[in-house]
C-alpha cells in the first residue's frame, strides 16, 4: 500500500488545558483509525509536533481538519511525502506531554523516555527532529520527576 507521511509543527491556543488536549487524542484515535493513520503527537507545554502516516488520501483529509481547528494556530508543514512503511503501525496516535498521567494513555515527555517510546524503525532525521523538539521544551517547563512512564497504545 502506497503510505504518506507528514509531520507539522503548531502552537497551542493558550487557553487549552491538559485535559482539552486527552480529549483531542480521544478523538483524534477515533477518526484515525477509522481513516487507517498512525503517528505520534508531542505537546511540550506550549507547542504541538505531530506525524502523521497512512494512505495519502485520508493523511491530507485529516491534516486538512486539523490546519482548520481553532484550538492551535500557525500550523506549519515542516515535511511530506511518500513512505516506504509505517513506523508508529499499531498507534492510532501515540501521545507524549510534558506532564505525565492517566491522561489519553499519554507518556511523560522526559528525553529519556521519548527516546525509549520511539520505533526502532524511525529514521535518524526523524528521531532527531522529535528529540531535539522535546529538548526545547526542557527550558520552558520542567518535566515531573519519578513519574510511572506508561507505554501510549
Ligand atoms: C494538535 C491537534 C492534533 C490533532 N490530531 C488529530 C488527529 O490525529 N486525527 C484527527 O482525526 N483529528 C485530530 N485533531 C482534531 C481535528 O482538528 C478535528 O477536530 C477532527 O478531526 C474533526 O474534524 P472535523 O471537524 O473536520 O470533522 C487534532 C487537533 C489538534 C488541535
Amino acid at each position: 500500500m502506497n503510505i504518506s507521511r507528514l509531520v507539522y509543527v503548531s502552537t497551542a491556543h493558550p487557553d487549552l488545558m491538559l485535559t482539552d488536549i486527552d480529549a483531542i487524542v480521544d478523538t483524534a484515535r477515533a477518526r484515525n483509525e477509522a481513516e487507517d493513520i498512525t503517528g505520534l503527537l508531542i505537546f511540550n507545554g506550549f507547542n504541538f509536533m505531530q506525524l502523521l502516516e497512512g494512505p495519502p488520501d485520508s493523511v491530507e483529509r485529516v491534516f486538512g481538519s486539523i490546519c482548520k481547528d481553532t484550538r492551535h494556530s500557525g500550523v506549519v508543514r515542516v515535511l511530506s511525502g511518500s513512505a516506504g512503511e509505517r513506523v508508529f503501525g499499531g498507534w492510532a496516535m501515540a501521545y507524549a506531554r510534558t506532564a505525565s498521567g492517566d491522561g489519553a494513555g499519554a507518556f511523560a515527555l522526559t528525553t529519556d523516555s521519548l527516546k525509549a517510546h520511539l520505533p526502532e524503525n524511525l529514521s535518524p532525521e526523524l528521531h532527531m527532529l522529535f528529540v531535539s523538539f522535546n529538548t526545547m521544551s526542557s527550558f520552558q517547563m520542567a518535566p515531573p520527576a519519578g513519574e510511572d512512564i506508561q507505554p501510549a497504545q
